[in-house]
């Protein structure tokens, strides 16, 4: 238990005692640091339920929380806030000899939905946001004690395939995809490259666009390959094959890993036998020729309109799969909670897939985290130069490209070989933009700023990393000194109380961030974090500290420090560099 949640559990129960909802007691931390540590404002709430006068409940708390814990500091301000300091003891004890990280939730089986790349198309910067924060959240869920999945979920199935397929049939007629007779096996390596397609695509798109003939050339190749066209079949498998290959590479560049590869195709053969259950139990019905999944409730302010599962013309809907996708995930893998990460323009979608779902017995919590768009400096979702949408390879090695810039300019590398050099560059580059990305609540948008988020002041993932590197190298200096950490002390500097009491807090940030599925929570305390180190360091000596106690204690803050700053980018799926 943090010492926070001691005092909480302590001050609930003081709460009830007084006739009044326990969660009364809750604290936060205080916007006073000079006051107090935490406050509890319930006792405003809770006078206000008894007839009484604030101030004079308020003291009957605080009278019972100081019976409770004889060494906390109380004190009711204003109209009864009540304020709570904790002794330096209690804290360096803390520190001392709690082991962090202990979280006593209930283990769920919980499946997260993020990336979300489309075969054949290149990723690009809304992909990013989705891996960047899925990742972390990902890592959360792990981090608490869960049994976590994650699924990319590729858009392998829709018509852009058709699309690629007609458009190359018109290109390369002879190749042995296209001729019905063909009987032998197909060749092994793809006809093309991803480059091709990433060419082709926005053509054949374009094209689709404006001419209602070649779009129904390209539905009809869609509807073929769906039906198993053995020719279409082994070109959409070049297509799969090459595209994954490019997605991993960038994936692991962003230090990225899923644990399922699950494309939309996967859930074609599954989707008929649902739709079946689903009309034989009179879940689904037919309106105006369509399959659909009434999903409206009373308490709607706006129209939510039905699910549809199945056009007129017998085809298969974006929701028909996500419906079909939750069911396996839920009655296969036994999902209990599903996290989609994904663009908050598919809100409706979702609301509606998690309607229906629940409508037709797929029991779990569903959560939809809907993030904003990154946007260049006129405020428009974020392009190149040219104008295009920026591809997330372009924009991974710009980034990369950066910080190897900025190491060089400030003479750093000198003594490092180039595969080091390069090592560090991609560190940086990949800290700068997440801890850019994850600082904002994810349904916020957020302008790209290269410079901004590189800088190595300021709350950026340079910062973050710096702050590590230097808390690396200290100890490092210290083991080489042979110095050994100690207890750490009572007496401690004002500074270096911030510190201790910031490390103390630790589990309390990471259940804030996981109750809430906000990363930024954990971005804000590192931040804090560094920052108190780095004034801790200012005012306290460690190397030249004559006294060996007091050396020892300084020994152990430092180590405790890096350990959280450790946990947190782990979290963050940032990595500290060797040197900086
Ligand atoms: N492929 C989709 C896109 O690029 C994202 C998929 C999100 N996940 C889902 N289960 N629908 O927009």
């Amino acid at each position: 238990m943090t010492p926070q949640q001691f005092i909480e559990t302590k001050l609930k129960d003081i709460f009830k005692e007084e006739g009044l909802d326990g969660h009364l007691g809750s604290l936060k931390i205080s916007d006073r640091p000079d006051l107090g540590d935490y406050q509890c404002n319930g006792a405003l709430t809770g006078a206000k339920i008894l007839s009484k006068n604030p101030r004079v409940l308020g003291d009957i708390l605080a009278k019972k929380l100081k019976d409770a814990i004889p060494s906390l500091e109380i004190e009711i301000a204003g109209p009864g806030f009540i304020n709570i300091k904790i002794s330096t003891l209690d804290l360096g004890h803390y520190v001392n000899t709690q082991s962090f990280c202990q979280f006593s939730i209930p283990k769920q089986k919980v499946i997260i939905d993020y990336c979300g790349p489309n075969v054949a198309k290149p990723m690009h910067v809304g992909h990013l946001r989705s891996t960047i924060i899925g990742e972390t959240l990902k890592r959360l869920c792990v981090f608490i004690g869960h049994d976590v999945i994650g699924d990319i979920h590729m858009g392998d199935w829709g018509t852009q395939m058709g699309m690629m397929i007609y458009e190359l049939s018109l290109r390369h007629p002879d190749l042995p995809y296209f001729d019905q007779e063909f009987q032998g096996s197909y060749p092994k390596n793809s006809p093309v490259t991803l480059e091709d397609l990433q060419e082709i695509y926005p053509i054949i798109s374009g094209k689709c666009k404006i001419d209602e003939t070649i779009a129904e050339k390209a539905r009809l190749a869609t509807v073929e390959l769906q039906q198993g066209r053995r020719g279409y079949r082994a070109l959409w498998q070049h297509f799969v094959d090459i595209s994954i290959q490019d997605m991993k590479e960038h994936l692991q560049k962003l230090g990225v890993e899923f644990d399922q590869w699950f494309g939309e195709s996967r859930y074609q053969d599954q989707i008929p036998p649902l739709l079946d259950r689903l009309i034989k139990s009179k879940i689904a019905k037919t309106s105006e020729g369509a399959l659909i999944i009434e999903v409206e409730e009373e308490a709607d302010k706006a129209p939510v309109p039905p699910l549809l599962l199945q056009k007129k013309d017998g085809g298969f809907l974006y929701a028909t799969t996500d419906l079909a996708t939750v069911a396996e995930r839920v009655n296969v893998f036994g999902a209990e909670r599903i996290i989609y990460v994904v663009d908050g323009r598919q809100g409706l979608h979702f609301e509606q897939v998690f309607r229906a779902a629940k409508k037709i017995g797929l029991q779990a919590h569903y959560d939809f985290i809907g993030f904003g768009t990154m946007n260049g400096s006129d405020g428009k979702p974020f392009k190149t130069r040219e104008g295009g949408v920026m591809r997330l390879g372009e924009l991974i090695d710009m980034l990369i490209s950066e910080a190897l810039k900025r190491i060089t300019d400030a003479g750093l590398g000198k003594d490092l070989s180039p595969a080091t050099l390069q090592d560090i560059a991609q560190k940086i580059g990949i800290a700068a933009i997440k801890f850019a990305d994850l600082q904002h609540d994810p349904v916020q948008n957020y302008q790209f700023d290269i410079e901004k988020f590189m800088k190595f002041e300021g709350k950026t993932g340079p910062y973050i990393l710096y702050a590590g590197v230097r808390m690396r190298s200290m100890l490092q200096k210290i083991r080489e000194s042979g110095l050994k950490e100690g207890p750490i002390l009572p007496t401690l500097l004002p500074e270096e109380r911030e510190l201790v009491l910031s490390l103390t807090r630790f589990d309390d940030y990471v259940l804030r961030a996981y109750e809430k599925l906000s990363p930024h929570i954990l971005c804000d305390y590192a931040f804090d974090l560094c920052q108190k180190f780095s004034r801790f360091y200012q005012v306290a000596y460690i190397l030249n500290e004559k006294d060996k106690t007091l050396q020892g204690s300084r020994i152990s803050i430092t180590k405790k420090t890096l350990e959280v700053l450790e946990n947190l980018t782990g979290l963050l799926g940032i990595d500290i560099p060797e040197k900086m």
